[in-house]
């Protein structure tokens, strides 16, 4: 696993933006052969978004063919609500570029058969050959996606009850009344997550300390769920300084100093022509072909 440390936010979001933008430009998507992003929502990936929007001004990245999956969304709130995913990723990202809005995939949260729909979000990841990179924030509580403290370190896509703590974090967006918070959200699980060829997570602020201890220096664990990223064979966590606060100063060295060493390279170290897949491919749950197919 790689740990980015860096000074704030601005700085976060900087790193992770340039990231993406050059992972689609290195893996130069087509129609035939698009770029698979896993997209968060929350208040972590709001200035990536802000960046990568100014890429596509300045005519440095075009989402044209890239086709995306949201990790989640709350049950029973319709789409155009303002707190609703599909509201944020329209507001702060898709509105802001050019992605074909048909490749872009938000779980619906109104279906009327929900675990159907959780079923058809694998099947439609599977189709297009599995998720390239994904983006994820994680909760004070460890949690990824909407994957509790204490879900299942092999879930799959599915329904699940938000945790008092998350409901109490995200009242802030409705008012800061939780009775208005959605109490079940549609979520990815740790193992659809874990497929992704590559995670890449944002973390930041002193509110995710805790959090970052248990992802780091602890045990993979259920009660964190974000320590699974530690099985990840390409995870890298980008932080700022103030979620390091109870990190051991020698794990915080260790990891600058890997970036250090990197910095001196002379050519930037960008991920491996060809990943491999996680587990569930491994076991042939999904199909790893591409298809050559502009749904
Ligand atoms: P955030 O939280 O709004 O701080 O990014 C993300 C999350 O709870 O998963």
């Amino acid at each position: 696993m790689r740990l980015v440390i860096l000074p704030n936010y601005d700085a976060v979001s900087d790193w992770v933006a340039d990231y993406v933008r050059r992972r689609v430009l290195d893996f130069a998507p087509s129609a035939k052969r698009p770029f698979v992003l896993g997209l968060p929502t929350g208040g972590s990936p709001l200035g990536t978004y802000r960046r990568l929007a100014e890429f596509y001004r300045r005519g440095e990245l075009s989402f044209k063919h890239v086709v995306t999956f949201n990790m989640d969304e709350y049950v029973g709130l319709p789409p155009d609500h303002p707190e609703s995913y599909h509201s944020y990723m329209e507001k702060h990202f898709f509105s802001r570029v050019d992605i074909d809005r048909r490749r872009t995939h938000v779980l619906d949260g109104n279906a009327a058969d929900l675990n159907e729909e959780c079923r058809r979000y694998e099947e439609r990841i599977a189709a297009v050959g599995g998720i390239e990179l994904f983006l994820g924030g994680i909760g004070p509580d460890g949690h990824i996606a909407f994957n509790e403290p204490g879900s299942s370190l092999a879930s799959r896509t599915r329904v699940k009850t938000l945790a008092y703590d998350t409901i109490v974090a995200n009242s802030r967006f409705f008012g800061g009344d939780v009775d208005q918070v959605p109490k079940l959200a549609l979520t990815i699980g740790v193992g659809t997550f874990m497929d992704a060829r590559e995670v890449l997570i944002i973390i930041s602020g002193l509110a995710k300390a805790h959090a970052l201890y248990n992802a780091i220096e602890c045990g993979v664990n259920h009660m964190w769920t974000v320590s699974m990223v530690q099985m990840h064979p390409h995870a890298t966590i980008v932080c700022d300084e103030d979620a390091t606060a109870e990190l051991r100063v020698r794990t915080v060295n260790y990891f600058k100093g890997i970036e250090k060493m990197l910095a001196r390279q002379p050519t930037y170290p960008m991920a491996p022509k060809s990943f491999p897949l996680g587990p569930a491919a491994r076991a042939g749950r999904i199909n790893t072909r591409r298809r050559s197919r502009s749904e």
